[in-house]
């Protein structure tokens, strides 16, 4: 049988940078409000013709260059999106493989929101070991400022753009494995987070709706008591299952939404300071791309080493929620 490992990593942030004091003066809010609440001084933001593909193409080629594995042996691409290139279709995945040149490769999008990269990771790992797939590069790209109401305080002061990318391969070693994903999700909590014109659900009914189709709306306080409650009960759950202490995580990475809830789940489950990889404050909330975002900040900075476990645990629109327990096993 064949086992997934995750191989590499890779991640890209737009040049442009929107402060805390930027946004000051675009609603009503504060520097000192924003960072008390959340814990974001900026987030980035993607250039007026720079795409969700584009970033998601930057970012998949340092996953490739850095993985070992030759681009012509990738025979899968996934992206977790909310804000694809095209909305319906064609896929951002099946963009992004053209730009890499990635010839006939199966290419798809998958929705999960900020979950999405534990969604995309637990897919690639079932397809190869299915025998199915050999080298699958996920992505999680968003240009969440497409999709942002620049007029909401109650969102715009969260939401940044990037993109983050990982190469999983088939490997005989089960030392390398992903250990175990656990994912979910519960439509109940749809309304919390929602981009809700334009669908099926609400459809349009004038072309003036056109322009703000789909901006995020969110019940922030609502989806903040959900977000540590799911986010702790899903860690809980998977490390119990798999008889593993949380002193045994090297990095914890959870979904990068806001400092206090973070930090409220880091405390729920007794992880140290140096366990939590926080990014949140430079980067704010990139929902698909937050994980692989923060994953990259510390293979950069030198702090993530081969064979060291990560712990991620992700949390979003949906409701969905995913952790995974994961070993970094780079070839090189
Ligand atoms: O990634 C997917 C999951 N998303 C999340 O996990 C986001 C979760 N939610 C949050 O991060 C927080 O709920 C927010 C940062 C969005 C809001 O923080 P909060 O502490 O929950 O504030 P609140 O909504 O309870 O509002 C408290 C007060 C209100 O004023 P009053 O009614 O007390 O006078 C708001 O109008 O803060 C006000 N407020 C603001 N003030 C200045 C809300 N947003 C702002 C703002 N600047 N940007």
């Amino acid at each position: 049988m064949s086992y997934a490992a995750l191989r590499s990593i890779g991640a890209y942030v737009p040049k442009k940078i929107l402060s805390n004091d930027d946004l000051a003066k675009m609603v009503d809010t504060s520097d000192e409000w924003i960072s008390k609440r959340t814990g974001i001084k900026e987030r980035r933001i993607a250039a007026k013709d720079e795409t969700t593909s584009d970033m998601g193409v930057e970012a998949a080629k340092k996953a490739i260059e850095r993985s070992g594995i030759e681009i012509e042996d990738i025979d899968m691409v996934i992206c977790a999106t909310i804000s694809p290139d095209y909305f319906c279709m064609p896929s951002t995945a099946t963009i992004i493989a053209k730009k890499l040149g990635l010839g006939n490769t199966t290419a798809f999008d998958i929705s999960a929101a900020c979950t999405g990269f534990v969604y995309i990771l637990s897919i690639a790992k079932a397809f190869i070991e299915s025998g199915m797939k050999k080298n699958i590069l996920i992505i999680g790209s968003e240009k969440l400022s497409a999709i942002t109401d620049y007029t909401d305080r109650g969102t715009c002061i969260l939401f940044g753009d990037g993109a983050g990318a990982a190469m999983v391969s088939a490997t005989q070693n089960i030392d390398e494995a992903i250990i175990d994903i656990n994912t979910g999700s519960d439509g109940t909590y749809a309304d919390l987070l929602m981009s809700p014109n334009g669908g099926t659900g609400s459809p349009h009914d004038s072309l003036d709706q056109e322009a703000t189709s789909c901006f995020m709306q969110m019940k922030g306080n609502e989806t903040f008591k959900v977000a540590v409650r799911t986010l702790t009960k899903d860690v809980v759950e998977i490390l119990e299952k798999n008889n593993i202490e949380s002193s045994a995580i090297k990095h914890f990475i959870p979904h990068q939404a806001n400092y206090r809830i973070i930090k409220a789940v880091g405390d729920a489950l007794k992880m140290t300071k140096e366990q939590v990889v926080v990014t949140v404050d430079k980067y704010g909330n990139t929902s698909g791309a937050s994980i692989p975002m923060a994953i990259n900040e510390i293979y950069e900075n030198g702090s993530l080493k081969s064979g060291e476990l990560l712990l991620l645990d992700a949390f979003g629109g949906g409701l969905t929620w995913g952790s995974a327990l994961v070993p970094f096993s780079p070839l090189k």
